[in-house]
């Protein structure tokens, strides 16, 4: 039976539908109300269900993360990042030859242009690969706009492959910049996740050597983060993208939204505190300005907007973590011992328990991939190449279907009307 939700406003009573969910919360549809001259109130969306959506379901407080109703904890193991690829695109796992197929079209579009290539040289070995990503991929929509028509299935699914093909590659680029090194051309024998790590790691001219621990363990980090419904940068793909702009333009808004520490950024965060924090001594010293609210530090890798229980991907990350840290010898690694004793006495302290503030992904993300040999500036990149099917997803979903430009409302503050005063009345 369809619920129902009634307001009195001002003695006037209105019916309000409840959306039914197929898992989760139902959501109160309140379209109607700007009819009645009245907004509703949300800052930074904590309640509001901005749009409807098939790809990803998220239960916070058990922990539960599904792409298209499948566990996270089972794709991770089981599944490959072109394979969930491909399941978040189509809403079905493929068949063998369906999968063969993406991954040949993937492989066919890695490689990046010459020309377009010089875009790097426009930049300084020092600048951060986050800028030099967001420009490459906005770039990217210079070479697919003639024939820009989102409303056309085929459009959409070029757009998403060539999205997904060129992301390792603009990845690998912006770090070769970063140490000053040749960029490597893309290996079609090569899987995804080695075609990364030999195009960042490889010297030009030699055959891949990559790594079957590591590039399954960087595999499984793209998998954990390919989709994570409407986060922020999720979200400002689809509010640029309900503009009607280019694909590639809608998701380079999204990437310079997760550059940000709150987000994407975490991971190179939590870093940065291990390494500020040095010792197991100083824990406390850290654990006590976290909970000062007159000190603007936070613990970085802990909390999360959703999850308020554990993050079912630091779950997994934990344990890949422990194999790369083992292969790499960096199991004794000093800033693995702060990490873990920070991890214990936060999830011991009154604090943290009572705020439900766990170790989310970033947490264990950064410390594998410290372990790998990436540099701390590239993490925020990862998860940009990870996330990258998820936000073409999303948009390919907004574009199919009927949608409105995003524009939401304000409760205005301000000055009410007065007159324009002179400047020698001033
Ligand atoms: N350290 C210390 N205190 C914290 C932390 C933290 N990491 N996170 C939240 N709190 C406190 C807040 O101060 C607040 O305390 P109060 O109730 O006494 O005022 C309470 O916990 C609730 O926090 P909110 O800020 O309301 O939580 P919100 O859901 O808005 O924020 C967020 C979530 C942004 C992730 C926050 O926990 C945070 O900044 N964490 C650190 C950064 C981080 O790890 N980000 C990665 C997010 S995951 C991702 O993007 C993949």
């Amino acid at each position: 039976m369809a619920q129902k939700v009634k307001i009195d406003i001002d003695g006037k009573l209105i019916d309000m539908p409840v959306l039914e969910a197929s898992e989760g919360f139902n959501v109160l549809d309140v379209r109607d109300l700007i009819n009645e001259g009245i907004f509703t109130y949300d800052p930074g969306f904590l309640s509001t269900a901005s749009c409807d959506s098939k790809v990803t379901f998220i239960d916070g407080d058990k922990g539960i993360l599904l792409y298209r109703g499948y566990p996270i904890e089972q794709l991770a193991e089981k599944s490959s990042h072109l394979e969930v690829s491909y399941l978040l695109l189509h809403g079905e796992l493929p068949t063998k030859t369906q999968l063969e197929t993406f991954e040949n079209s993937i492989n066919q579009h890695m490689q990046i242009d010459k020309q377009f290539a010089k875009l790097f040289d426009g930049f300084n070995e020092s600048s951060h690969p986050m800028a030099m990503v967001c420009a490459a991929i906005a770039g990217l929509a210079s070479l697919y706009h003639d024939d820009l028509d989102i409303s056309d299935p085929e459009y959409q699914m070029k757009a998403a492959i060539q999205l997904i093909a060129k992301i390792p590659t603009i990845a690998a680029m912006a770090y070769r910049k970063s140490i000053g090194k040749d960029f490597i051309d893309p290996d079609p024998e090569l899987t995804y996740a080695e075609n990364f790590l030999h195009m960042c790691f490889g010297e030009s001219g030699e055959t891949a050597s990559v790594s079957k621990t590591l590039s399954r363990a960087l595999d499984k980090i793209f998998i954990l983060h390919a989709d994570h419904e409407q986060n922020a940068s999720t979200s400002t793909v689809r509010m640029a993208g309900s503009t009607e702009c280019n694909p590639f333009a809608a998701i380079a808004a999204g990437t310079a939204a997760l550059w940000g520490p709150s987000h994407g950024g975490a991971n190179e965060a939590v870093l940065g505190m291990l390494i500020e924090i040095s010792e197991i001594s100083r824990i406390d010293e850290y654990i006590k300005r976290a909970k000062d609210k007159e000190d603007p530090f936070k613990l970085m890798g802990f909390g999360h907007r959703v999850y308020k229980n554990f993050d079912p991907r630091a779950t997994v990350m934990q344990s890949s973590a422990h194999a790369v840290l083992e292969e790499q010898g960096a199991s004794n690694d000093p800033l693995l011992s702060v990490a873990q004793s920070l991890e214990r006495i936060a999830r011991e302290q009154e604090y943290f328990v009572e705020r439900k503030l766990y170790p989310n992904i970033d947490f264990y993300s950064g410390i594998t991939l410290k372990a790998m040999g990436i540099p701390v500036p590239m993490f925020t990149v990862i998860f940009t190449l990870g996330r990258m099917p998820g936000w073409i997803t999303h948009w390919k979903e907004m574009v199919s279907s009927p949608f409105k430009i995003a524009r939401p409302r304000q409760l205005y503050l301000g000055e009410n009307s007065r007159n324009y005063i002179d400047i020698n009345k001033r």
